[in-house]
């Protein structure tokens, strides 16, 4: 390494989903220097991908609702996991956080008198999520963008950050390479925002962008800050199962909202087996369970699905509710969803665990660190209700914008650590030195693991297959330290899947060494060695951290 390009700034926000857009629009309200970064354009996160709707416990149209039994739902449903203060602060503040995006422009569909309306979504007690079509998490990211833009915060994207700096467990910048011009350079900070967002792309079948690896948690974990219920992968009950190159791909939980019901290949309406009561509206585990269970047993369809069917609805409610679904059936399946059944299948579609963080102030253990949106754990437990994700996004955004910004006021820059910086460069630029035996393009590494955790931690677990996935994890680490890349840092596909590569491992073994730990059955843990839930053990959060270069695992209470 020469010399290295050095930008500074009070607040730095990694991430331009949701959260980390709402999170940068606080900062700067707050009077603090905001940069915010990301890998891809701004706005394309998985945001778009909660597409029915984001809670607020309006009671617009079920006046018995209320914030108090939306706090019950989401501790009811996160099987007693979740981080109760975290729960308070969401259900309390979705509702302020949702009517300021209506302020704001966002276009949601209104009731007759000109209120917010809302539908159901599964497992919630009333009808609660308030939604723009499905396309809400879009409109959310298009209204924030309007705000940022506004306020003329600072914005650049194809910045792919390598490293955490910290020194005494106090961050102090970043380190970045350009993906465009191949550029490394540092970012100093007197705060940190990490809204990188979840990490289930590390899944075969997934409804995540191509960028979701879990760089974030990989990053933060490296630095010692502590994980949690990593095991705690939520699976959406309804991802396209057909056509294959499309599997995963989102069938929105409005489609049951708004009365779509489920299937099987015998034309048997089977939730009626599973939740008689709740139906297609019950929680997404459950309804993912029973897709699988349905699957496994051989009633699915020919291509590993069930088949979803809104026909009874009329067409011109299914185009006005549900535009997305519409279009994109017609286009990538050549289903007209007003018409034909659909076949739909259980996809990774959440990451419940993440980084743990202070209830309130969502700062990590690692002093300066703050964390917003998907990458932080805690809220959902062991299963998210539908729609929490997006408010989560707004309330726990504003909040990370605010306390950071707080903490940059009073802090100063630290020193740069240049033995540190180019340790870093040398790591990230080895596998150029390794000559060309064992080529990254070659080998699809990221295609093995995300066949691997698909296929021995997926929906369903056991011993036996958690610890042959351990082991293949192992070995791919192996091949991983040996696997050479040709070129330069600029615009570079292979040192791009390297670094996800060096990401993603630690995010698996993270997620299977947790659930190998869990010896029980809860949420969206589905052990079938373990088919109860044992609360007299396990109602607990698994922390996961680094000690001495090795992987941690420890129970800690609950946060009451
Ligand atoms: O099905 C959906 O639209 C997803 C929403 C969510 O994950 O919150």
């Amino acid at each position: 390494m020469q010399q290295y390009k050095l930008m500074d700034t009070d607040v730095l926000v990694i991430g331009s989903g949701g959260a980390g857009l709402r999170a940068a629009i606080e900062a700067f309200d707050v009077g603090v220097k905001v940069l915010i970064i990301s890998k891809s354009g701004i706005g394309k996160a998985h945001t778009i991908n909660a597409e029915g709707g984001v809670n607020a416990a309006l009671g617009n149209v079920d006046k018995e609702d209320n914030w108090k039994i939306h706090y019950e739902d989401t501790l009811k449903e996160g099987h007693y996991l979740s981080n109760k203060k975290m729960a308070e602060i969401l259900v309390k503040e979705a509702i302020d956080s949702v009517l300021e995006l209506a302020r704001w422009g966002l276009p949601f569909n209104k009731t007759n008198e000109g209120k917010l309306d809302q539908r159901y979504f599964g497992a919630h007690s009333y009808r609660r999520t308030c939604y723009a079509a499905d396309r809400t998490g879009l409109a959310i990211l298009k209204t924030l963008i309007k705000q940022v833009k506004k306020r003329k915060i600072k914005y650049i994207d194809g910045i792919i950050v390598t490293s955490i700096l910290a020194k005494s467990n106090f961050v102090y910048g970043v380190t970045c390479v350009n993906f465009k011009t191949g550029e490394f350079f540092v970012i100093q900070a007197k705060a940190i925002i990490l809204a990188t967002g979840g990490f289930t792309r590390v899944y075969k079948v997934s409804t995540h962008p191509e960028e979701s690896y879990g760089d974030g948690i990989a990053m933060a974990y490296r630095i010692g800050t502590e994980l949690q219920d990593m095991e705690m992968i939520q699976f959406h009950p309804t991802g396209m199962a057909f056509p294959a190159k499309y599997r995963g791909i989102l069938a929105t939980e409005a489609l049951r909202g708004e009365g779509a019901k489920l299937y099987n290949s015998k034309g048997e309406r089977f939730m009626g087996k599973y939740d008689a009561k709740r139906m297609e509206l019950s929680a997404r585990d459950i309804i993912a369970r029973a897709i699988y269970t349905e699957i496994e047993e051989g009633r699915g369809t020919k291509n590993n699905g069930v088949w979803l069917d809104i026909t009874h609805l009329d067409p011109k409610v299914i185009k006005k509710k549900l535009p997305k679904m519409y279009k994109q059936f017609l286009k990538l399946a050549k289903t007209d969803i007003t018409k034909e059944k659909i076949e739909v299948t259980p996809t990774a579609h959440y990451s419940m665990g993440g980084i743990k963080v202070n209830s309130t102030t969502t700062e990590t253990k690692t002093r300066g660190l703050f964390v917003a949106g998907e990458i932080s754990a805690g809220l959902h437990g062991a299963n998210r209700l539908g729609g929490n994700s997006l408010a989560e996004t707004l309330v726990f955004g504003r909040r990370a914008g605010v306390f950071a910004a707080k903490l940059a006021k009073k802090t100063k820059f630290q020193e740069m650590d240049l033995a540190r910086i180019k340790k870093e460069y040398k790591r990230i630029t080895s596998p150029f030195k390794r000559g060309r035996k064992l080529e990254i393009t070659e080998h699809m590494l990221k295609e093995k693991v995300r066949k691997v955790m698909w296929e021995y931690a997926g929906v369903k677990r056991d011993e036996k297959m958690l610890k042959l996935g351990l082991n293949e994890i192992n070995k791919i680490k192996k091949l991983a330290n040996k696997i050479s890349v040709s070129g330069s840092l600029k615009r570079n596909h292979g040192w791009l899947d390297f670094l996800d590569t060096d990401n993603m491992l630690v995010v698996c073994e993270a997620i299977v060494r947790s659930a190998l730990m869990r010896k029980e059955s809860r949420g969206a843990h589905w052990r079938s060695d373990y088919l109860e839930k044992n609360d007299k053990e396990w109602l607990v959060n698994i922390i996961c951290r680094q000690v001495n270069g090795k992987m941690l695992l420890e129970k800690a209470k609950v946060i009451l």
